[in-house]
């Protein structure tokens, strides 16, 4: 199966059992914009448990906090939005199809690499055992004038978005001889910026209205309450303010389901320190941030960071994690250095004092910024993407099963009688009845075992409890593994402490702490 063929049958998987739904699906869905179904919201909520805890409980100097949407209008000002929160479009003249300039020479760039991949590869097959690659790197001609190509306009886009020369940025998309996916065409369009904030009226007459943005960003939420958050908490620099909440970008190209949306949520995550401090604290962040993601058990290799070639414009020092997702790796969080910007501009624009008084130091000054920033729904695909495993079993049954850590898992455990009568749906109740003060409990009593195991893998239950006639007699109930589809005899009376141990958080923050 490829890797596209896999991303479809997950996206239909995730509508199938109850995961995402288009928006409005009854009239025709709205792009970019998903609902999350039954069990869906069950991951989510999970995966910004983790994120909140491993923030806000695991740290003594992080506090939360949660903002509205709206806010005034001079925030977007300060913070550089209104004036370059923008993407470079495209548009081929053939399919009408628009893209994004930047992403289509990185996708240019990245089939280099995967020339130069592929090279490596037929040479190791030639030399076999002998095979070097250093040395093939080093001295191969064919690899050579892809590297050299690559580098080149490398440079000459890193400079392009620098200097926001939108006729070179076209001008590199023609040299590098890139075509529209669509229509196979050259016939571009000129470059042109597109302002990705979405606006809306407030107030009821034309005349007193004024325009208000809905955030693009969650992170202004934490600046403009920087002092009320410091003030009342009595807070100390190094210290971190977090949020989890609703963003919304004009994405033009919205694409890969939900990986680009329009509606989306993020997990940001913003922490003062003293200027000068903050390389030392965004290579922190990065080993942290990294660490929560490999605490999952998907395979450190899923992971790599990214630096940036264009820093934003508040930003000193920026990299991405991204995940290797069946479409490619790509950007998951991001840990960016902010330095004094937000702060020293939300100062500058509101006229109140923005400063900290560093009893160490004896002064005020503007702090400096480390953020982290993560989208709930790419880390709910990341999650989906690592989890999703199709299985030929002994006998030539098959099965689909969801890999999720059990600690995120949507329901933990699902109770079933073994037939409809003799008093096991009571028992089964009753299990059900105690377990479900501390997780989601799922009742099934409807078709044979077998199937109703396999329903249970498909939406990712770690366990599976049968109540059968020897449970009326001893009490003891038969607990069925996910993932190895063990099964095992257990006391009822012992259920509850085996699930504890096995859904619990624990051992990833221990993990993360390490
Ligand atoms: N406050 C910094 C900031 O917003 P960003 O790199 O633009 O930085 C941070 O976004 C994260 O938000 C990304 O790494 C991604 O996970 C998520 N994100 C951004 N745009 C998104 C979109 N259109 N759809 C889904 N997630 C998105």
């Amino acid at each position: 199966m490829t890797q596209e063929e896999l991303f479809k049958k997950l996206i239909a998987h995730c509508k199938e059992y109850g995961f995402i739904f288009p928006s409005s699906e009854i009239y025709d869905g709205l792009g970019a914009v998903y609902d999350y179904g039954q069990n869906g919201v069950e991951l989510k909520n999970n995966i910004k448990r983790y994120w909140w805890d491993s923030m806000v409980k695991l740290h003594e100097n992080i506090v939360g906090i949660d903002a509205a949407i709206f806010m005034h209008p001079k925030t977007w000002e300060a913070s550089g939005h209104v004036a370059a929160f923008n993407d470079p479009l495209i548009d081929n003249k053939d399919s009408k199809k628009r893209y994004r300039a930047d992403v289509l020479i990185e996708e240019w760039m990245a089939k280099q690499d995967e020339k130069i991949q592929k090279e490596v590869e037929k040479a190791r097959k030639r030399f076999g055992e002998a095979f070097d690659e250093q040395q093939y790197l080093a001295t191969s001609p064919r690899v050579a004038d892809i590297v050299a190509k690559r580098d080149g306009v490398h440079k000459r886009f890193v400079e392009a978005l620098d200097k926001n020369d939108l006729v070179e940025l076209r001008q590199i998309i023609l040299d590098c001889e890139i075509v529209c996916p669509i229509s196979g065409t050259r016939n571009w369009t000129d470059v042109r910026q597109f302002n990705l904030m979405f606006s809306t009226q407030m107030g009821s007459t034309a005349d007193g209205a004024s325009t208000i943005y809905l955030r693009p960003e969650t992170a202004q939420g934490i600046f403009v309450n920087f002092l009320n958050v410091q003030k009342t908490g009595r807070m100390k620099l190094p210290f971190g303010i977090a949020q989890i909440g609703k963003a919304f970008r004009n994405e033009i190209v919205a694409r890969q389901f939900i990986f680009r949306m329009r509606e989306f949520e993020q997990m940001e995550m913003q922490f003062f320190v003293q200027p000068g401090t903050e390389m030392q604290w965004w290579n922190e962040w990065k080993n942290t941030r990294m660490a929560w993601h490999r605490a999952l058990g998907f395979g450190d290799e899923k992971y790599r960071f990214h630096d940036h070639d264009k820093l934003a414009h508040y930003a000193n020092a920026a990299t991405d994690i991204e995940f290797n997702f069946p479409f490619g790796f790509k950007e998951v969080e991001g840990i960016h250095s902010r330095t004094d910007f937000d702060l020293g501009r939300h100062q500058e624009y509101s006229g109140k004092k923005i400063q900290y008084f560093d009893p160490e130091r004896g002064e005020n000054y503007v702090p400096y910024v480390v953020e982290t920033s993560i989208g709930v729904d790419r880390m709910f695909l990341q999650i989906m993407s690592a989890a999703y495993c199709e299985e030929k079993l002994e006998g030539g049954d098959e099965r689909v099963v969801l890999r999720i850590p059990a600690c995120l898992a949507p329901t933990k455990v699902a109770v079933m009688p073994l037939v409809k009568k003799d008093g096991l749906p009571e028992l089964a109740r009753q299990i059900i009845d105690d377990l479900k003060f501390d997780y989601n409990v799922s009742y099934d009593e409807k078709d044979s075992i077998g199937k109703r195991y396999r329903r249970q893998d498909a939406v990712g239950t770690p366990f599976c409890v049968t109540v059968d006639h020897q449970s009326l007699e001893d009490g003891t109930v038969t607990i069925r593994h996910r993932d190895s589809m063990q099964q095992e005899r257990v006391a009822i009376a012992d259920l509850r402490r085996m699930v504890d141990e096995a859904v619990s958080f624990r051992p990833l923050y221990k993990k993360i702490k390490e």
